[in-house]
């Protein structure tokens, strides 16, 4: 019976003939040949295509086929001996979220921006073929995978995220999941338009996080998993004030901060040899010596909490993301091996903004700001927490507690100004991210190009913006 539940995806764009198959599993066999005889060390793709060319029309029976067909079958043809052979469609195409090889004799399938999931009509009927595949990613990034090491965690050199592993680890045969980077990343204009939060919330955000210069907030974005925090994290760091130094340290780099000014570190782990770790308690400890102004943590989870805190506790400004399902398990994880903050230290968080991917009956998801919490001091030994925003999930709206905000207190009195033109400057900031949304202008670039004439001239801004 058709199964209509999950939407199909064309993946299989060229279905090779079995006198085709054959040829190419002799240029297989041929392609380090004819790299080598191109007489050069780099490899030259459209040399290759000719070579490839020109093998064809010797070897196919049919004479009469178009050169055009002929170049398009070569074109084919290396998409599958190089990179990631049948997967390359998938993985050039960036409407994809995730793409998971589940097994032998079973679908790809796709996550789709807005499709949701999707069955394609790619299957793999070889363990060979997928461990091929896995063996080529594992390569690129100087690790292997086999009976002593079944799990990979590797990145592809387009900075798309994958896990791999192999039987008997998975029953099934190999698996391969893909968290694909998105090359233009999603803006705090898009998460707007998405409604994953509000305009009124994102421009507090934008207040917050620059602080006026005087108290640039710190921030925990926590969540589930891929229920948007590196992104959320991404997208607020737009709004870091220019002058900053930025040193952001990451497992895997995912994060596409528009900065000039900025650092970014990578982790490294051990190596064939089982040497040169190199962790992310080093680089944050690394990260101090570097005198910046403002410590990004793409996900915080172990030892180096301590560090970051310590940071926090004087005078740095932080950012991270943290896998949690609500602020107080935050805080309980924080607070908790192997991170284990002392509790004191924990009242240098400004806010901890919840978000959640929540799934639709129609197999597609949404993700929503479910939560600010503005951390407001220890008392007694518990952590107060104060609720700023909260999202109501049958109106899909989101409702403003900010009677009193701390951090607003806290830049007021700093900047010398009133509570009242923190509000102005406020309702100002919102109403420039209401025409920027209006106007559809969400690219990251021209985003940062107007944050900085914003903290130039507002002026002169705003009366572009409202004439
Ligand atoms: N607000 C959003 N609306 C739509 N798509 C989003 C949103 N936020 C993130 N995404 C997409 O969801 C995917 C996962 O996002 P992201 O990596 O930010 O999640 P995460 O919570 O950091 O995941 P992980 O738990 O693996 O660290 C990405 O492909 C991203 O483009
Ligand atoms: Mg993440």
């Amino acid at each position: 019976m058709e199964n209509n539940f999950i939407p199909r995806y064309d993946a299989v764009k060229f279905n090779f003939s079995d006198e085709e198959k054959i040829i190419l599993e002799e240029l297989r066999e041929n392609l380090i040949d004819l790299a080598v005889s191109q007489d050069s060390s780099s490899f030259n793709e459209n040399l290759i295509l000719m070579d490839i060319a020109r093998f064809l029309k010797n070897r196919l029976h049919d004479k009469s086929l178009s050169g055009e067909y002929i170049d398009q079958l070569a074109r084919n043809m290396l998409q599958e001996l190089i990179g990631y052979g049948e997967m390359s469609f998938l993985i050039n195409d960036d409407d994809l979220e995730e793409i998971m090889v589940i097994g032998v004799g079973k679908p790809v399938f796709v996550y789709h921006r807005r499709h949701g999931m999707m069955e394609t009509d790619l299957i793999f009927d070889s363990e060979d073929a997928i461990i091929s595949i896995i063996n080529s990613i594992a390569r690129n990034v100087n690790r292997r995978i086999d009976q002593q090491s079944p799990i990979l965690d590797a990145r592809l050199s387009d900075g798309s995220r994958v896990n791999a592993t192999i039987p008997p680890l998975s029953a099934d045969g190999p698996t391969i999941t893909i968290r694909k980077f998105k090359k233009d990343p999603l803006t705090i204009i898009d998460l707007i338009r998405f409604n994953t939060l509000n305009s009124e919330i994102a421009s507090f955000l934008w207040l917050c996080v620059d602080g006026l210069g005087v108290k640039p907030a710190n921030i925990i974005v926590s969540g589930g998993t891929s229920s948007g925090k590196t992104t959320l994290l991404n997208a607020l760091s737009i709004f870091i004030n220019p002058k900053e130094r930025i040193i952001s340290v990451e497992d895997t780099l995912e994060l596409q901060i528009p900065h000039k000014h900025l650092i970014r570190m990578e982790a490294r782990s051990v190596n064939i040899e089982n040497e040169g770790e190199i962790t992310i308690q080093d680089l944050v400890k690394n990260s101090l010596r570097q005198r910046p102004d403002r410590i990004i943590v793409g996900e915080v989870r172990g030892s180096e909490a301590i560090t970051l805190f310590n940071a926090l506790n004087t005078g740095h400004s932080g950012f991270g993301t943290l896998h949690a399902n609500s602020s107080r398990e935050t805080i309980t994880r924080l607070t908790n091996a192997p991170m284990s903050v002392p509790k004191i230290m924990i009242s240098s968080i400004d806010f901890i903004i919840m978000e959640k991917r929540i799934y639709k009956s129609n197999g597609r998801s949404i993700r929503r700001i479910t939560e600010i919490a503005e951390v407001a001091g220890v008392e007694e030994g518990t952590i107060q927490l104060n609720k700023l925003f909260q999202w109501d999930s049958e109106t899909d709206s989101f409702e403003n507690l900010t009677i009193v905000s701390k951090t607003l207190a806290e830049i007021a009195n700093l900047r010398g100004v009133s509570i009242n033109a923190l509000n102005k400057e406020w309702e100002m900031r919102k109403l420039i991210l209401d025409s920027l949304v209006e106007n559809n202008i969400s690219k990251q670039d021209n985003l940062s190009k107007i944050l900085e004439e914003y903290y130039l001239n507002p002026k002169v801004l705003l009366s572009k913006i409202n004439p």
